[in-house]
């Protein structure tokens, strides 16, 4: 283990997973999450006040968990981050409050970061450095978007939106389609199973934005509120007919659909800035398929391909920790103490 770099502990409260993070400039030192998925299964999709009730309850016991695991004390770290946004207002506010304790008490820096952000920063922990510059393409239940990432910490235009879904999220679309075929929330991981024994050319779901005239104005955006809805008429039609619903054709045929369009329009991103570095990240960075397909078509065009292991994927608190211990590794001026939980956060702003 490298014994080098800032000890950063990072706070991640913008969705439904309270995560406490620890690293030390790109070691990983603890990494505890406590999710409260289970308590939004019935519902379909996240309830931001249980949320916000449930980050309440798990902080301090998982900021315990992360210590011991790391082997620290709280005194011993050289910064607090935090998720600053985007993400639930309430969820954020709970982070956002306790790092601001943190940094209060122990008398440290608080680093105010973009999640979007952190989803990159936190493959230099199994990976090494950022390629800089490199194309980000983050798929996850909130968002899908396309970065142009020259400078993670956001310095002097460091990151650069260029495309983003114009309707639901990939992960959105993973869950909803599951609901149709009632799998369980959430529901990524299941169709991810259910599409391993099904066929992926078994029904030809559109590829959202694809068309000529899309890509005049739509380029590098996504959609796929387009694609729910035919998987949703096709499921429909069969059920109407009596016939049985062939759950993991669907789902690998619904799968193929995301994954295509967003490796095709990242490699594309990537060919047209000249760009040979991708990175994947977010929660459907997870995805089998989507890992598998961008690693064999960026092959092809000497694109190299970057994706966390799935843990590290998902939202948790180290990749929070990574962002920040770059802010502090580049010199970045800390965030003022009464930083605040924005909601909306561009992409743009990594350091509130
Ligand atoms: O990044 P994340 O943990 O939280 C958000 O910021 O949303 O992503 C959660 C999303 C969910 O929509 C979930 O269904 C999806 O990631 N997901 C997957 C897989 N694992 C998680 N989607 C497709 N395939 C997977 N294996
Ligand atoms: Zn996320």
């Amino acid at each position: 283990m490298r014994n080098d770099g800032p000890l950063v502990l990072g706070i991640e409260t913008s969705c439904d997973e309270t995560g406490v993070g620890i690293v030390r400039g790109h070691t990983l030192l603890a990494d505890a999450v406590a999710s409260s998925v289970e308590e939004h299964a019935r519902f379909g999709g996240v309830v931001p006040e249980v949320a916000s009730r449930a980050h309440l309850e798990a902080m301090v016991p998982t900021i315990e968990r992360a210590c011991a695991t790391a082997g620290i004390v709280l005194d011993d770290v050289d910064a607090i981050a935090v998720t600053s946004g985007p993400g639930l207002a309430g969820a954020l506010l709970v982070g956002v409050a306790a790092a601001k304790a943190l940094a209060l008490g122990l008398d440290k820096p608080i680093y105010g970061v973009n999640h979007l952000a952190s989803h990159v920063a936190v493959d230099q922990l199994e990976h090494g450095p950022l390629p800089e510059p490199c194309i980000a393409l983050l798929v996850s239940g909130g968002h899908s978007s396309l970065l142009r990432v020259t400078d993670v910490t956001g310095h002097d235009g460091g990151v650069d939106l260029m495309g983003a879904t114009i309707d639901d999220a990939a992960g959105e679309a993973f869950d909803k389609v599951a609901r149709l075929l009632g799998l369980p929330f959430p529901g990524g991981p299941h169709i991810d199973r259910a599409a391993a024994s099904g066929s992926s050319v078994h029904i030809d779901f559109p590829r959202g934005l694809s068309s000529r005239r899309d890509l005049e104005r739509h380029r590098f955006d996504f959609s796929f509120s387009g694609l729910k809805t035919a998987v949703a008429r096709w499921v429909e039609a069969r059920e109407r007919a009596g016939e049985a619903v062939p759950v993991n054709d669907v789902a690998a045929s619904f799968q193929e659909a995301v994954c295509d369009i967003l490796v095709r329009k990242a490699l594309d991103a990537a060919s047209s800035q000249g760009i040979e570095d991708l990175l994947i990240g977010g929660g459907v960075a997870a995805n089998s398929r989507l890992r598998a397909l961008a690693e064999q078509r960026a092959t092809g065009l000497g694109i190299r391909v970057r994706v966390p292991s799935p843990g590290l994927c998902t939202d948790n608190g180290a990749m929070v920790a990574a962002l920040g211990a770059e802010m502090v590794s580049r010199g970045r001026t800390p965030s003022a103490l009464d930083l605040p939980a924005d909601s909306s956060l561009p992409v743009t702003t990594v350091l509130v």
